[in-house]
């Protein structure tokens, strides 16, 4: 049975030697693009074997041919949610590998994107809820659970030589295993979940002279995420970290082979130059059942004192002076707004209009107008409104053939053509929509007063891309700075509440 020192962990100074990994047969699960396809170049390099394991066929088959065709790699097509697939994947590197074994596996393939699991999806007929895609939860959460099932019987089955040959297990996690993520609920869910595996099995794999080790990256450049999200993330202040450092922390995990039970950050190289720390959060605290005066019962309010420090380097520079925030990763508008407003979806039909028939006119003034006329007739009402103020008549004729099509039979008609035209900064938002930003933008910017960030996000019609940079400008400057300007803006009436999707515990005086 392997011993390992539970206090030791991966100094800031530590490096490591893969010379060590010459021979060794690894493999990888979702290799075939991203992080999945650093490792495996990055083993190839050190002399291992790969085999990769994923769902997308023409792309393996090519990293193959990449990384010097089959005496160095070999693929597998393979779901990772199928268990013959992966026992397919486990049989392969037995059968191809030069040394017929296996000596290091990374459960790393995963998904992330929209996650509606929660949201008010209902059967058009009955009313019924949806059931809900679980597609994220099962690929990041069941998939890891497979490898590592397959990993602890073909790796306690081969023989120790003489050296007494590693055994090593890495999982992919995430910094979303440790941070809330709002907005996405499964991927949250299931990177605690593959957390939550490695430090029950850290206790228990060592018996059969398995180690296994976490790795937890911060956000780093690769297809898991689409051109949008990263401009959006960037446009909010997020730094990436570098794939490399992803790959060397796995590499440390992997030649290191003292080290059991730990998880690796990966961070941006101004947080840690090597680009990856130990999270020292999973330090080993475990006790025996009986031994409840070891269990950490919170004391004023806090169960773990090092968790500020940690996350201390992700606050920003407005957040880090008022002490307290970390960059929010979430946007509201990257989601779909709760259908809980049946008003709502008729309200912006009849802005776009609006703004459709008359491209001149800021939508604003639309959005004040049509809030003060009740559900009927609302474009009609105001398109008279507009023709007496305005008397475009070169347009008399165009906009009565509109106005028309407010019929019940025309509307639909209507509604593809102008919500395509109108920008979704400028729709009327749902409560639940201003809720959300709201109860983001308070956590983020605790140095600015409450009235102060909702009459900005007022100003800009609620919209979390656009406040945020503002509110950035504000409490970098000091929070009373021109606040006498923000005043003489209309301060929103938004009802109290809690958002169940965003954060909890905010604002009980909201
Ligand atoms: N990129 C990041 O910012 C980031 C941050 C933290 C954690 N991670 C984690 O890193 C891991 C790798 O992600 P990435 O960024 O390299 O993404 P990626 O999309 O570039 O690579 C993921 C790979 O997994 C494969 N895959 C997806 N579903 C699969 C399935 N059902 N069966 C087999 N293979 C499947 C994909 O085909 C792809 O090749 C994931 O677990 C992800 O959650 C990524």
């Amino acid at each position: 049975m392997a011993s390992y020192d539970r206090n030791h962990f991966v100094k800031a100074e530590a490096s490591y030697d893969p010379s060590g990994l010459s021979g060794k047969s690894v493999i990888i699960t979702g290799g075939a693009s991203g992080l999945g396809l650093q490792f495996a170049k990055d083993f190839v390099a050190a002399g291992a074997f790969v085999t990769i394991g994923d769902i997308n066929g023409e792309s393996g088959k090519r990293v193959v041919e990449d990384l010097g065709g089959e005496e160095k790699a070999t693929f597998v097509q393979c779901d990772v949610l199928s268990w013959q697939d992966q026992l397919k994947l486990f049989k392969r590197a037995l059968d191809r590998s030069p040394s017929k074994g296996i000596d290091i596996v990374l459960a790393n393939a995963g998904i992330s994107g929209q996650d509606d699991v929660f949201h008010d999806k209902r059967d058009e007929k009955t009313g019924d809820p949806l059931e809900p895609d679980l597609s994220i939860f099962k690929i990041d959460g069941i998939g890891p659970l497979y490898t590592v099932k397959l990993a602890l019987h073909y790796l306690a089955r081969q023989p120790h030589d003489e050296k007494g040959r590693d055994r090593c297990i890495i999982m992919t996690a995430s910094l979303a295993g440790y941070l809330g993520l709002p907005g996405a609920p499964q991927y949250n869910a299931a990177k605690f979940a593959v957390r939550g595996l490695m430090n029950s099995l850290r206790l228990t794999a060592p018996a059969k002279g398995i180690r296994i080790n976490v790795l937890a990256p911060w956000y780093i450049k690769t297809p898991i995420m689409s051109e949008e999200v990263m401009d959006k993330l960037t446009g909010y202040g997020v730094r990436f970290a570098a794939i490399e450092d992803a790959s060397s922390a796995v590499l440390h995990l992997a030649s290191d082979t003292s080290l059991n039970g730990r998880a690796l950050a990966v961070v941006t190289r101004d947080v840690d130059p090597r680009g990856y720390l130990d999270v020292r959060e999973d330090d080993f605290r475990d006790v025996l059942y009986a031994d409840m005066d070891y269990v950490p019962v919170p004391k004023a309010g806090r169960l773990w004192t090092s968790k500020a420090d940690f996350f201390r380097p992700f606050r920003t520079a407005a957040g880090a002076a008022g002490g307290e925030n970390i960059i929010p990763l979430y946007d509201p508008a990257l989601h779909h707004e709760a259908t809980d407003e049946p008003d709502l979806r008729d309200l912006n039909t009849a802005l776009a209009t609006l703004v459709d028939i008359f491209p001149d006119v800021e939508p604003e003034t639309f959005r004040e107008m049509l809030s003060n006329i009740s559900e009927s007739s609302r474009v009609e009402v105001v398109t008279e409104q507009m023709l007496k103020n305005d008397a475009k008549k070169s347009r008399l004729g165009k906009t009565l053939r509109k106005a028309r099509l407010v019929d019940p039979t025309a509307k639909r008609r209507l509604r593809l053509t102008s919500e395509t035209a109108l920008p979704k900064e400028d729709t009327f938002r749902s409560e639940s929509y201003k809720k959300a930003v709201k109860q983001v933008l308070y956590q983020e910017f605790k140095n600015l007063s409450h009235s102060s960030i909702k009459a900005v996000m007022a100003e800009q019609n609620y919209s979390y891309s656009q406040s945020r940079p503002i509110l950035q400008q504000l409490a970098a400057k000091s929070w009373r700075f021109s606040l006498s300007s923000i005043w003489t803006r209309r301060s929103p009436s938004v009802a109290a509440g809690e958002h169940p999707s965003i954060i909890s515990g905010g604002d009980p005086t909201q």
